[in-house]
């Protein structure tokens, strides 16, 4: 299995505090079978010095660890990384490398948990339209999204990816990302999973528990979400997206008029 979403490298962002707590998050990983992790440091986030996201350092620190991994006989290979917190310059970043998986084709953007900006829609637009396929990280955990599960659908459509955390089909990010998270799923509406792994207590890499807890719903396809999907975008490859709106979920005559005129 391929992690594709995690905060791994040692002293960097918010993720793991030491190279031990690293190393024994990364067997962990090894011991539920995931072979390669897709390292995706916080890019522009307020919480994180910027000017020490660069590309240069980011790629040491990979080099680095994937040494000490190699040299403690732990069978992970690291891949390069980010996710890009949401800021309305995602155009003028797009040719950073750091911020695009391999060969610019892939962004993975978070939001605040708490807004999501209206101009989202023409940055994303504009991003998709150069070429980068935006990806949308953990869109369960959002607010808005729990409110109103068709933002999801809304982002398909547009053209983006779905990405969901594996802790929340299981509860670890609270009731209302689990109840979102399974209505995600349910609607066919994933095409990754990452464990958003920060440290080797409570947000540790859980992907196996998750893609069990996911195939025990009747779901099969859980498994291109954990090796195909993240495979085409550490390669650069186009991944095609079949999706439905649900019935229930078509956003109906009342509440578009209710979005007009902001009292969703
Ligand atoms: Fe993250």
């Amino acid at each position: 299995m391929i992690d594709f979403h995690n905060h791994i490298l040692p002293n960097v962002d918010d993720g793991s505090k030491s190279l031990d707590i690293s190393l024994e998050m990364l067997t962990h990983a090894a011991n539920q079978g995931i072979t390669d992790v897709v390292n995706t440091v916080h890019y522009q986030h307020p919480k994180v010095e910027t000017e020490d996201i660069s590309l240069n350092r980011i790629q040491r620190k990979v080099n680095e660890l994937q040494k000490k991994l190699d040299q403690n006989d732990i069978r992970i290979k690291l891949h390069l990384g980010a996710e890009v917190f949401f800021l309305p310059n995602l155009i003028s970043i797009k040719d950073d490398q750091l911020a695009t998986f391999s060969h610019g084709k892939y962004m993975l953007i978070e939001f605040q948990v708490h807004q999501i900006p209206h101009i989202q829609k023409q940055q994303l637009f504009d991003l998709k339209m150069s070429g980068v396929v935006p990806i949308i990280a953990h869109p369960e955990r959002y607010k808005a999204v729990q409110e109103n599960i068709n933002i999801v659908a809304d982002w398909l459509e547009a053209g983006c990816l779905i990405q969901v955390d594996a802790g929340s089909p299981l509860g670890y990010l609270g009731s209302k990302s689990k109840i979102a998270s399974e209505k995600i799923i349910k609607n066919g509406w994933c095409q990754l999973i990452g464990s958003d792994s920060h440290d080797n207590k409570n947000r540790n890499f859980c992907l196996l528990e998750s893609v069990d807890l996911i195939r025990s719903w009747g779901i099969s396809n859980v498994d291109e979400w954990v090796n195909d999907n993240p495979s085409s975008i550490i390669d650069g490859t186009p991944i095609s997206v079949d999706f439905d709106y649900m019935e229930e979920a078509k956003p109906n005559f009342f509440s578009r008029i209710k979005d007009r005129i902001g009292l969703s």
